[in-house]
């Protein structure tokens, strides 16, 4: 897939409904200890962390479970991980810290200004019903010139998962996220990308810089 279009994809406030509106603890609350994407799709993730994720550094990993699917043979100093289920982090072993938060309910995170050298959500964006403040509060824990890797696929717990991502194609999504990048203001250089390995899951990926 090509994502050479200009295209900006506007949003009304009920596009982030869900057909599930209960408490989000509530559906986490059993840790899954299984991944969401299969191995290619994983393979394309790690990939893509080799490739913008610096070393030595400070890294959130928001919307995080299990397995956050960095590359084994580089060097972090810190991973935190950010995410609704305790066990399942306490059982990712790329972690060095977690913290159970509710985006939905509180968009803000719990980190300080400037604190981070990389950011990643991973397969989990569409859950987000304020996707433009979580992200804009990206923009103010992630360091200047840090990245922010967005990844999707076509799979995803559907009653979880938003209106507006549920009523558009894979290609459009990309266009959504980089709607929500625009609308904070706090990044630049945003990439739009495919990909998805030969065979098995498709794979996405939108990039930017905090500005
Ligand atoms: C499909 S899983 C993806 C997990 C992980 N990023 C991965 O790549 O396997 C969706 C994740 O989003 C997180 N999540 C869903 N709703 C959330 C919310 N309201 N606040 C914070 N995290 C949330 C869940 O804890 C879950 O781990």
């Amino acid at each position: 897939m090509n994502f050479d279009k200009n295209v900006t994809i506007k949003f009304s406030d009920d596009a982030f409904r869900r057909m599930d509106e209960a408490p989000d603890e509530k559906f986490y609350a059993i840790p899954r200890f299984t991944s969401h994407i299969d191995f290619g799709a994983i393979e394309s993730v790690t990939e893509l962390y080799r490739k913008y994720l610096p070393e030595n550094s400070y890294i959130l990993d928001l919307m995080s479970s299990f397995l956050s699917h960095f590359p084994a043979d580089k060097c972090y100093s810190h991973v935190v991980g950010l995410g609704m289920n305790e066990r399942e982090m306490a059982n990712n072993k790329q972690l060095d810290e977690w913290v159970v938060h509710d985006l939905n309910d509180q968009p803000k995170l719990p980190f300080k200004n400037n604190f981070f050298d990389a950011g990643t959500i991973c397969v989990s964006i569409d859950y987000l019903t304020d996707p433009v403040a979580v992200i804009k509060n990206m923009g103010r824990v992630l360091k200047k010139d840090a990245p922010l890797i967005i990844t999707y696929s076509n799979r995803y717990f559907e009653s979880k998962a938003t209106a507006a991502w549920l009523s558009l194609s894979d290609e459009q999504r990309a266009y959504l996220i980089k709607s929500f990048l625009e609308e904070t203001q706090c990044f630049g250089d945003i990439e739009l990308m495919d990909c998805s390995p030969e065979m098995g899951d498709p794979l996405y990926a939108v990039i930017a810089k905090a500005i």
